[in-house]
């Protein structure tokens, strides 16, 4: 059990009440809950270098223990830096003509068919994370390396049990394999004269903005660190977009009047959609808002205080687990009233300071916001313009796979919109 510092009066009930600050235990490990946003600021932003990021063992050897994730100081604010620099709005506002033809490819093939929505999602979310991650160049090891990240994924959620024949055993198996092949590429794009292609472009280039170079391991892990990131998150977030939209007709019709006049413009101009047109979108991007505040789809993080700290009045000994919960922020009634009630107007005003953080916030605040925005943006351009969905069904719940999302994945009839006016 925790003891205070010396001089110091610590009040028991805090440790063990439920108010916005509360001692729990997770699989026996003690842990502190944070549900206020004075006191998630304080553990993410100002006293920042107090918590440490802390993950469980097998997910740091999978996905590379050289990515950023799980580190703290000097190696992590570099290569945070080289990250964010690869994912800024003037680094991937030239990328939409590229994730519109993504969205183009893939509409057609979901017409009148019923689809898993979140299966649907994933695929295009790493699609893109590709894109972002290598550039658009076709090189041969693409296919191969989507297929060693589907082995990758399956075992990622299963049980650390790296025994032949295990999920486990065969994800890490594959990540060997992946570890290959990005070596390859790396070497290989490491013989141009000017290194190319998205944030592998960005990582090779790194020696000439006065950093030492980086590794090849230190690229391989932050690479495929990133593309995890990047697709589960947005597809998770994308397939309650599809659900939200669903259930509101009414503002799915609002949403589609309002893309109608980009299209409108666009066809006047005769010309593709645009970075600009994605920042005249208020309403779509109010219910992106709306929806990532309602799923919060990441509940939660999780820190590790990196020695005994006094918090707020309170005492937090080295080692405990500090979680600030973004779910728990956004669905306080006092920030965001009716927090059940969907209600995209509710972002007409800026939400209170530290009260909406679906991106985190601080050190380890997520550098892929805008690409995430961008890609839900362009798909939400096409489908609310061209087609209609009905969920097929009538399971409502959630299940985690591992974000929560609609039961099932979310399976959806898709039909082209103009079937249906003309059958109206
Ligand atoms: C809607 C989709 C997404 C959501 C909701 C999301 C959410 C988050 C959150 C909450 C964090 C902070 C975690 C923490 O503080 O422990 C984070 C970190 C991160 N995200 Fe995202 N993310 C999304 C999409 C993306 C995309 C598209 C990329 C890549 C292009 C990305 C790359 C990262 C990386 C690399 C970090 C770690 C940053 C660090 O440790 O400094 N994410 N994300």
């Amino acid at each position: 059990m925790a003891m205070p510092p010396q001089g110091r009066q610590t009040s028991p009930t805090w440790l063990n009440g439920y108010g916005d600050i509360f001692k729990t235990h997770i699989l026996g490990c003690p842990c502190v809950m944070i549900s206020s946003p004075e006191a998630a600021r304080v553990v993410l932003v100002s006293k920042a270098h107090l918590f440490k990021p802390t993950y469980p063992p097998s997910k740091e050897k999978m996905i590379g223990p050289e990515a950023l994730f799980f580190h703290q100081g000097s190696y992590h604010s570099m290569l945070k830096k080289l990250v964010q620099a690869s994912f800024l709005p003037s680094a991937i506002r030239g990328l939409v003509p590229e994730v519109e033809q993504i969205v183009l490819n893939f509409l057609p093939t979901w017409e009148n068919t019923t689809i898993n929505t979140l299966q649907e999602m994933k695929r295009y979310a790493f699609d893109v994370a590709m894109i972002s991650a290598f550039g658009n160049k076709q090189d041969l090891e693409m296919k191969g390396i989507k297929h060693l990240y589907q082995c990758l994924e399956k075992g990622y959620n299963s049980m650390p049990l790296d025994l032949p024949g295990t999920p486990f055993h065969k994800a890490m198996k594959a990540r060997k394999q992946l570890n290959e092949t990005l070596r390859k590429l790396i070497q290989e794009r490491r013989k141009l004269e000017k290194p190319e292609g998205g944030l592998l472009g960005v990582l090779l280039g790194a020696k000439n903005q006065k950093i030492d170079q980086l590794s090849d391991s230190q690229i391989a892990d932050n690479i495929i660190g990133v593309i995890f990131a990047a697709h589960d998150t947005t597809a998770s977030v994308l397939t309650w977009v599809l659900k939200y939209l669903h259930d509101n007709q009414d503002l799915l019709a609002a949403v589609t009047r309002e893309q109608e006049g980009i299209q409108r413009k666009i066809i006047e101009g005769n010309r593709r959609l645009t970075w600009d047109d994605t920042r005249h979108m208020p309403l779509t991007t109010r219910v992106i808002q709306e929806t990532l505040r309602r799923a919060s789809i990441l509940s939660f993080t999780f820190r590790e205080a990196v020695q005994d700290v006094e918090f707020q009045g309170y005492y937090i000994p080295k080692g405990w687990k500090v979680l600030p919960l973004f779910r728990s922020i956004h669905h306080c009634a006092d920030f965001f009233p009716q927090p059940e009630k969907f209600d995209p107007s509710r972002f007409e005003v800026p939400p209170r300071p530290n009260t909406f953080m679906p991106f985190g916030n601080g050190v380890h605040s997520c550098p892929g916001s805008e690409l995430a925005k961008l890609e839900m943006l362009v798909l939400l351009h096409h489908l609310t313009t061209s087609y209609r969905w009905q969920v097929v069904g009538d399971e409502d719940g959630i299940q985690y796979g591992p974000f929560p999302v609609p039961k099932r994945g979310l399976p959806v009839k898709v039909t082209p919109r103009n079937i249906i006016k003309a059958a109206a």
